[in-house]
């Protein structure tokens, strides 16, 4: 069974958001998908218990035990707490995908910033980076503070696996059990081709390199 982990401890960054989503990905796929809520608020779960019969099923669990549950699906999506700590993530990286959301504003750069020294002096970064991708989320992509972070992830050696527009197609969605997976692809075009490249890297292990291109290109002007 594919597991990914969704975590960082900075508050209202993404983790649900990236969480849901991609357990609909894979629902839409045809997986057979169980999303784990590990964070107390349950936010998660309640996505779950909102999400309509008529679109593919998605599990929600509450303690996830691995003995049990790793038969009955092909995927797990951790939403990890706010809490969880770096070296609680040692024994997943081994094997595991880790997506790491970021906002662009000054706190949550220094809290990412906290978190990666966090996981660098466990030695976690060093044996696993090809694990570890990062997420920019809700960007506008003319601000200054994208680019403070951008040139902040150009420092630390983990890629940027993609960025993902500040909109009310995530809000509105997710009040409803849905995602933008889940909507008419014209509504949601802009939204879908940014989720292209956090896709294909939990896929392949690769940045696509027009993607890198892109974010030279943007560092740059
Ligand atoms: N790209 C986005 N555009 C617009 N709104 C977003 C986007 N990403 C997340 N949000 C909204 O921001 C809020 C916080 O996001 P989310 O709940 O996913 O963060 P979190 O990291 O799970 O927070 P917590 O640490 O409290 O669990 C939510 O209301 C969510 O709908
Ligand atoms: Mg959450």
């Amino acid at each position: 069974m594919q597991q990914i982990f969704v975590a960082n401890p900075k508050g209202g960054c993404g983790k649900t958001m990236l969480s849901i989503h991609l357990a609909a990905y894979y629902a839409q796929r045809g997986l057979t998908v169980a999303l784990c809520g590990h964070d107390p608020q349950q936010s998660s779960l309640d996505w779950t218990k909102a999400r309509p019969s008529s679109m593919p099923n998605i599990t929600g669990i509450r303690f996830y035990q691995h003995e049990i549950l790793s038969n009955r699906f092909d995927i797990a999506i951790h939403d990890l707490p706010a809490a969880f700590g770096a070296e609680q993530l040692a024994s997943i990286l081994k094997e595991h995908r880790l997506l790491i959301p970021v906002l662009p504003s000054p706190t949550d750069i220094k809290a990412c910033v906290r978190f990666l020294m966090a996981l660098n002096r466990s030695g976690l970064v060093e044996s696993n980076a090809q694990h570890i991708g990062l997420v920019a989320n809700r960007v506008n992509i003319r601000t200054n503070y994208f680019k403070v972070l951008l040139a902040f992830l150009n420092q630390v050696n983990l890629p940027l696996v993609g960025y993902l527009r500040d909109t009310q197609n995530y809000v509105r969605s997710a009040s409803v059990g849905l995602s933008i997976f889940d909507l008419p692809q014209r509504s949601v075009s802009q939204d879908l081709n940014q989720w292209q490249t956090i896709l294909e890297w939990l896929e392949e292990n690769e940045v696509p390199s027009p993607f890198m291109q892109q974010i030279s290109d943007l560092l740059h002007v």
